[in-house]
């Protein structure tokens, strides 16, 4: 084994720590092989959905192991305890004696039983001398947990800065938070089109969002449905497109949002600084009482 060292936990309202009693280990490896796990992981049908955060913690919580030719890594029928990279070798599936396939050189395998919690769908047996990276399934259970968990507290910090939500209870921002998800847009791109229809409600997190050339930027806090930006359109005949710059959204189905939002304040009782922002509002306030 090489050296260990305490991972460190990422900042968060919640202390890591309390989430679970399990220390997470980190084991040191060259370059080459965090790259290989890594690309393992992400080439994975089953794991390349994992967040990137997760991918890393996982690749950093690998250890090395090896067996020798002709030893059985997993067998099926077993409870699965541990997923696993080839780091070098061949492994042989087979299911019910018959062969399925070889596995070679930076693929992961062992992930189903841990993934589904069912027990071993097959057998993999060593073609070669192996080497391989392994993490329990209590490790990788970990890590998707305290992920869950770190993100719902992060978004529920995030939503209580926003003015819009600050009249929410804890309860609801906590809701909110656990129907939100995270979507990336590089500068340029396109959030929606005129004309598109859709449920999705944006809220930016980081980032800015630009309508049009002679419209103020939209930024982190402001919020926006595609409907809503429909009917803004109408309101402002010179809006044709959102133009995204850097932003990065969250998005989450209107309908919750309004069965959550439902005690935001209604925008006719409220001063505006303009028109603008007020005919904005309005059309968000239309926008989601058209929700059914
Ligand atoms: P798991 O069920 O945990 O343990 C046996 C592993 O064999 C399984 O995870 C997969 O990683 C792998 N496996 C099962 N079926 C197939 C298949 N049809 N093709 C490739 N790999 C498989």
């Amino acid at each position: 084994r090489t050296k260990r060292q305490a991972i460190s936990a990422e900042p968060t309202a919640l202390d890591p720590s309390q989430l679970t009693d399990v220390t997470l280990t980190s084991y040191c490896k060259s370059k080459e092989s965090n790259e290989l796990i890594q690309r393992a992981l992400m080439d994975n049908d089953f794991m390349k959905h994992l967040e990137h955060g997760q991918i890393l913690t996982i690749m950093d919580c690998m250890h090395p192991t090896s067996l020798t030719k002709g030893c059985c890594v997993i067998q099926e029928g077993d409870d699965g305890s541990t997923v696993y990279v080839l780091e070098e070798g061949m492994v042989e599936v087979t299911k019910q004696g018959k062969k399925l396939c070889t596995i070679g050189q930076g693929k992961v395998f062992g992930e189903l039983a841990i993934l589904y919690n069912c027990t071993r769908t097959a057998t993999v047996t060593a073609l070669t001398d192996i080497k391989l990276w392994a993490i329990d399934r209590q490790g990788f259970q970990t890590i998707m947990m305290r992920t869950g968990l770190i993100k719902l507290s992060q978004y529920t910090d995030f939503l209580r800065s926003v003015p819009s939500f600050q009249s929410l209870t804890e309860d609801i921002l906590s809701k909110l938070a656990d129907v939100l998800e995270e979507t990336h847009y590089s500068d340029s791109d396109y959030i929606i089109r005129q004309g598109a229809t859709g449920d999705t409600f944006f809220i930016i997190s980081e980032g800015q969002v630009r309508k049009s050339e002679n419209l103020p930027t939209l930024s982190k806090g402001d919020w926006f449905g595609e409907q809503s930006v429909a009917h803004f359109a109408l309101l402002c005949k010179d809006i044709f497109v959102l133009l995204v710059c850097s932003a990065a959204h969250l998005h989450i189905f209107p309908r919750s949002f309004k069965q959550l939002i439902g005690g935001l304040d209604d925008v006719n009782n409220k001063q505006y600084d303009s028109d603008e922002v007020k005919a904005k509002l309005q059309a968000e306030a239309d926008y989601f009482s058209s929700v059914t």
